[in-house]
């Protein structure tokens, strides 16, 4: 489809403003974690410029980044709770606004999806309820099986409501232009969300309500401290990663973004589908009823080229599209799309390793 600018249409191309963020277009890059923190999991120079080259993308949603020490789950990803790490975002946010982007840190903290060897002290990650994830987890040095999490005692719940609402706070103070709660891919707040990980009999777990009241008082304490039309929303009704399931995602997932609406977020982040299977596979979930239940903006995410992402984006299915695979493998993905041009392939041997190689060499289009 080509690109005219006299249309009235509203296109991938066209503007958007999402809360306070004004985006130059509606193609939004999606976290991706890429390890390549340094020591105390500092960002680096090196992430500035990776974020530098993207920043076309009408907004960046960084890597998932720790809120709390025990947030962490896997080596190398960069957190956003000490004073260090405020610092090391200041260079990456900069980065992105000279080259006239915008960008929004995923706030995340991983539950039961860590290790003893990953915490603070070698303490049992914490989770919902004290379920054992299947797999394996990597430590940094070899693959170790994951443990019986710690069940957080009723008493401790303020506590990591808090640690969002700080995190909040260490992203303004480091320059970003909002956050995104990442209430997804069986993290911790997904954890609480989901029947297969929640089996509290206290006002945090059984039914719908109680299972989605830690997220709702995450979403408040951030909004209270930052303002709501900077704070954005990543849900993932459906993905089993992180070994999670749900009884009933419809019903779930109908009530969590019923109750966004008063929030009025700057946009809710949808991962659709199931982990990185093909459509075919993807269990079965209506997203167009989020999408009409949902009074916001509405990002949509997951398997999208071009002809989907405008076709989803023209018709008035999604407010903008979410690429991840794309746009880390074409820093230019915006120019290159706008001309047809041919997109780089990705290199999956690197996106977990390899310092700037598969991370900041990915070419541009010549000229
Ligand atoms: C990962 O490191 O594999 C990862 C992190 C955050 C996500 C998904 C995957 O949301």
């Amino acid at each position: 489809m080509a690109h005219s600018k006299e249309s009235n249409v509203t296109d991938l191309f066209s503007p958007a403003r999402f809360g306070t963020l004004d985006l130059a277009n509606r193609i939004v890059m999606s976290s991706l974690t890429r390890n390549r923190a340094g020591v105390g999991n500092v960002p680096t120079p090196l992430m500035a410029e990776y974020y530098r080259q993207r920043a076309s993308a009408g907004l960046i949603l960084t890597e998932a980044t720790p809120i709390c020490a025990e947030g962490h789950g896997y080596p190398r990803t960069p957190g956003i709770h000490t004073p260090e790490q405020v610092e090391g975002w200041k260079p990456v946010t900069d980065a992105v606004h000279g080259a006239g982007g915008k960008i929004a840190v995923q706030l995340w903290h991983v539950g039961r999806i860590s290790h003893p060897d990953l915490q603070p002290g070698g303490i049992l990650p914490v989770a919902p309820s004290a379920i054992r994830p299947a797999g394996q987890v990597f430590t940094g040095q070899t693959m170790k099986d994951y443990v019986t999490p710690r069940a957080l005692l009723l008493s401790e719940i303020p506590g990591v409501v808090e640690s969002y609402a700080q995190a909040a706070r260490h992203a303004m103070d480091a320059g970003f232009d909002g956050v995104e709660i990442h209430a997804g891919n069986g993290y911790l707040l997904d954890q609480f969300l989901r029947t297969s990980t929640n089996q509290r009999n206290d006002a945090y777990g059984g039914s719908k309500e109680n299972r989605a009241r830690l997220l709702l008082e995450v979403l408040e304490a951030v909004c209270k401290a930052i303002g709501h039309d900077r704070v954005g929303l990543r849900l993932s009704p459906v993905t089993p990663f992180n070994d999670i399931s749900d009884e009933n995602p419809q019903d779930t997932f109908e009530y969590v973004v019923g109750q966004l609406n008063p929030l009025k977020l700057a946009f809710l982040d949808l991962l659709q589908g199931t982990g990185g299977a093909p459509r075919e596979q993807w269990i079965p979930f209506d997203y167009d009823r989020l999408r009409t239940l949902y009074t916001g903006n509405l990002i949509r995410n997951n398997g999208y080229d071009f002809e989907t992402a405008q076709q989803a984006v023209t018709s008035g299915a999604a407010d903008a599209i979410a690429f991840g695979r794309l746009l880390l493998a074409n820093p230019d993905l915006v120019e290159r799309l706008r001309r047809g041009a041919p997109l780089n392939a990705l290199d999956y041997d690197t996106l977990y390793s390899g310092e700037e190689k598969g991370y900041t060499d990915y070419p541009f289009l010549a000229g």
